[in-house]
């Protein structure tokens, strides 16, 4: 490797802070220290630790008083009369990853700042090399500090994170410092009112990454849009360029082929095994770069619609779904883990799906992962949920910055096959406008997904009994879906015998959510509401009105598990739980998951 001045990789790095940092994908694969475990934490809901602690108007970063800064640096009193009213030290500790609501009962409504601190020694495997901070989420607003010097900050609750640390890092007693500020705001993505639990902190795997001075910060490789045989794709590099070898190599397939670094590539492969539900095959891909290789598993499969059909692999594909929130129902807070994404995609399996609605926001990487090795589809979703800002720019920014993080983290995942930019959103020109650039820009990053979102729907004028599904943003999707809630929200399940369907697009179309609440355990006749008795034949008519829908081609029922809501208080019955889940809290199935499960298997049987 041709030898690199040390000044001239300090001068790229510091161009690359003051340019921000842009993400690095594919990092379970790389040369990672875990950062996950106890970090103490100071709860700050006055933001004292940011402002200098007299004057609320001075920001501890620009204007505080040199002896008090704040706690960013983790001052410790110099002598026993020196006043520090702070300490990390003495403080509690939280888990991460993991919200902080469900680790402490003090803090299961809060919303606000928590400040946590991690110390870490760390030794690089060659001095050269440069390391990242990386952070798999955190919500919502994120400030970073190292060693008392400001990182950056992340803007987002469910989307990764990273900074450069190569200047800053020390061997010994480095202190990680994060301020996470969970404050519901207007023009934020979401907005202030969503009807999920607003869980706090950092709510992912946080990690260190070592890498080389010049290496590959992301490569995308798939098959190009409409074809089953042309592998394409690009790398993204990080560094000063090499004039050195870059290649591809995908063993089983013997493909070992040269690339130009700054350029797309694409070839002709032969005896490729398709990805699918039932065979979820994936290939060790290899990009060699100079010394350094990146590896990711892949599984190559074509999706496209055709007419009012949804086309996987070439053949029409009936989808099977279930909505998902990112919830562990057992720890009763967000999920993060590899065994969170097995319980809940097992239960998805024990419905006989073969497709998720992750729900309402990007769920964690271990998910779409399981969902790759699983062979489940998945309908991924940002955040633009019910009354965003849409008149506001930097919502719109925010909400771009969102997409264009999730795609590029899953580009490469066989699994995902539909992008959805909203749910719900009430129409207007300037929220047309906004869903408009969302799809632009996710076309831009990634032409071979569909897109798609929750669309509205309203009674026919002077036939109330017939629902129009008319949403001029499904001009510019692929797939036209919306949520509906008769026999719930509107009337009793037997109106569903009476509602007639008018969809006028020769589109595909999927019911992204129905259903109704029932408390697990708690029966009695069909017409109480809330028992399982209810929900059950809820789903009994709802399937019968819906399975006529000439371009049906997925559901996805709202939704797997019983999930926290806020919004959801009636004592005895939700007492702060949305309980439309097929599932109960502790994993007991209630009647209608069999009423869906028969549906599914029939739809298989008969496919
Ligand atoms: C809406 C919304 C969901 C919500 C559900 C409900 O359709 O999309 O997020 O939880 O209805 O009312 O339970």
């Amino acid at each position: 490797m041709k030898k690199v001045t040390t000044l001239f990789i300090n001068l790229f790095i510091l161009s690359c802070f003051i340019n921000g940092q842009s993400l690095i994908s594919n990092v379970y694969n790389r040369n990672i220290l875990s950062l996950n475990g106890k970090w103490n934490y100071i709860i700050d809901p006055y933001e004292s630790g940011f402002y200098d602690y007299r004057y609320m108007a001075f920001d501890a970063e620009n204007n505080a008083d040199p002896n008090y800064g704040g706690f960013y640096i983790d001052r410790k009193p110099n002598d026993k009369s020196d006043r520090v009213e702070y300490s990390f030290d003495a403080s509690p500790t939280l888990m991460v990853p993991g919200d902080w609501n469900s680790q402490d009962d003090k803090l299961l409504y809060y919303e606000g700042t928590i400040w946590y601190r991690r110390k870490f020694d760390y030794s690089k495997s060659t001095n050269l090399n440069r390391v990242f901070v990386y952070f798999a989420a955190a919500n919502y607003e994120t400030h970073v500090y190292l060693n008392g010097k400001k990182l950056g900050i992340h803007i987002g609750g469910f989307t990764p994170f990273n900074f450069e640390i190569t200047n800053l890092l020390r061997e010994k007693d480095n202190f990680l410092i994060v301020k996470v500020d969970n404050k519901r705001k207007r023009e934020a993505v979401p907005t202030l009112n969503t009807d999920w639990w607003n869980y706090g902190g950092i709510t992912r795997d946080v990690m260190l990454i070592e890498v080389p001075v010049t290496f590959v910060k992301h490569f995308a490789v798939q098959l190009k849009k409409g074809t089953k045989d042309v592998i394409s794709g690009s790398i993204v590099l990080d560094g000063p360029p090499l004039e050195t070898k870059c290649s591809i190599e995908i063993p089983e397939l013997n493909i070992l082929k040269n690339i130009d670094q700054l350029k797309n590539f694409e070839f002709q492969v032969k005896g490729i095994k398709y990805w699918s539900p039932e065979n979820p095959k994936l290939y060790d891909v290899i990009i060699h770069y100079g010394e350094s290789t990146v590896k990711d598993r892949i599984g190559f499969r074509t999706i496209e619609t055709k007419g009012n059909q949804i086309i996987f692999n070439g053949n029409p594909i009936f989808l099977r779904g279930i909505c998902i929130h990112e919830e562990n129902p057992m720890r009763k807070g967000r999920a993060y883990s590899t065994e969170d994404a097995k319980l809940l995609l097992g239960w998805a399996r024990e419905l006989n799906c073969n497709f998720v609605r992750l729900a309402h926001y990007p769920h964690n990487e271990n998910m779409i992962r399981m969902a790759d090795e699983m062979g489940i589809l998945v309908w991924e979703e940002n955040p633009l949920y019910w009354t965003i800002m849409w008149e506001n720019k930097e919502t719109l920014e925010n909400a771009k910055k969102q997409m264009s993080e999730i795609i590029t983290r899953d580009i490469n995942r066989a699994s995902v096959i539909i992008w959805s930019m909203a749910n719900e959103t009430p129409v207007s020109t300037t929220r047309d406008t906004f869903l408009i650039e969302m799809a632009k820009l996710t076309r831009q990053m990634d032409n071979t997904r569909l897109i798609s979102a929750a669309m509205e729907k309203q009674a026919k004028k002077g036939e109330p009994l017939t629902q129009v599904v008319e949403d001029p943003f499904a001009e510019y999707t692929d797939v036209v879906s919306f949520n509906e809630y008769v026999g719930w929200y509107d009337g009793l399940p037997e109106k569903c015998n009476m509602v007639k369907w008018e969809i006028h697009y020769n589109k595909p179309v999927i019911v992204s959510e129905f259903g109704g609440g029932a408390l697990a355990g708690f029966h009695d006749d069909k017409l109480t509401r809330w028992s399982e008795e209810y929900q059950e034949d809820l789903y009994i008519q709802s399937i019968k009105m819906l399975r006529n829908i000439p371009q049906l081609s997925g559901m996805t029922p709202w939704l797997l598990v019983d999930f926290r809501s806020p919004k959801r208080m009636l004592p005895g019955i939700q007492d702060g739980y949305n309980r439309k889940g097929l599932y109960g809290t502790t994993g007991d199935k209630k009647k209608a998951f069999f009423i869906l499960k028969s549906y599914y298997d029939e739809i298989e049987k008969n496919k």
